[in-house]
């Protein structure tokens, strides 16, 4: 499974980048908004950290203006994948994506349904919020294993893309599902590598080394 990063910080991206973890990044216009750079700028900047898909989103509403928005975006660079909203607008301008050879994720996906929509339309990537159904007391990762069997008895191309991930528990969720790739915070990604056990195994080492060191014995 992949791991994006879903952040719009260029010093968090590129230092998880530079540990060889990040496989791509998503942003949305709230992650964008805490930061102080113009838009098509900062997506620019992404992809020169980043060597992998970087989503940026369309926020028009309507066919007309997303398209608009999708040709724009995708000209930014070659790896940028083109965020449109799972609507009947935002469907028909994904299969004119499709058309035109543009790659889209689906993003603000909360049924199965939807994302059989989106796949249908020739979506590259398809988004479930799986944080924000469970914010609602919904089951996030069942939404994932639904459209994991939708895309698997059909044979749809397009990636599943866990996003609005909350902890490293969705992660493993996401990847025992067999879900294409999680989108995560840094801080998820940063506890992704995290267990009490390592920092107690470490320094057990260490305090051991330091006695075969002061015995002269560490050549
Ligand atoms: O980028 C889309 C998604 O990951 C947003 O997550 O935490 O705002 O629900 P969240």
């Amino acid at each position: 499974m992949q791991i994006f990063i879903d952040s719009g910080n260029l010093e968090k991206i590129r230092e998880l980048n530079d540990l060889g973890v990040i496989d791509g990044v998503t942003t949305n216009p709230s992650l964008v908004s805490r930061e102080n750079k113009p838009f098509r700028q900062l997506i620019k900047e992404i992809c020169m950290i980043v060597d992998g898909p970087v989503s940026a989103e369309t926020v028009s509403e309507d066919f007309d203006g997303m398209m608009k928005e999708a040709v724009e975006l995708s000209k930014i660079h070659k790896n940028v994948i083109v965020k449109i909203v799972n609507t009947p607008q935002g469907i028909k301008a994904v299969k004119e994506c499709t058309r035109r050879g543009i790659k889209t994720n689906v993003t603000l996906t909360f049924s199965a349904v939807q994302a059989l929509l989106a796949a249908k339309a020739g979506a590259t990537y398809v988004s479930p919020f799986v944080g924000r159904l469970d914010d609602v007391k919904e089951d996030g990762m069942q939404l994932v294993r639904d459209i994991r069997q939708i895309f698997d008895n059909y044979d749809f191309g397009a990636k599943i893309l866990v996003a609005s991930v909350r902890s490293t528990g969705h992660v493993l969720e996401a990847a025992k599902i067999g879900a294409d790739v999680a989108t995560c915070p840094a801080e998820v990604i940063e506890n992704l590598f995290k267990h009490p056990l390592t920092d107690a195994g470490i320094k057990k080492f260490l305090d051991d080394w330091k006695k075969v060191r002061d015995k002269g014995l560490d050549k």
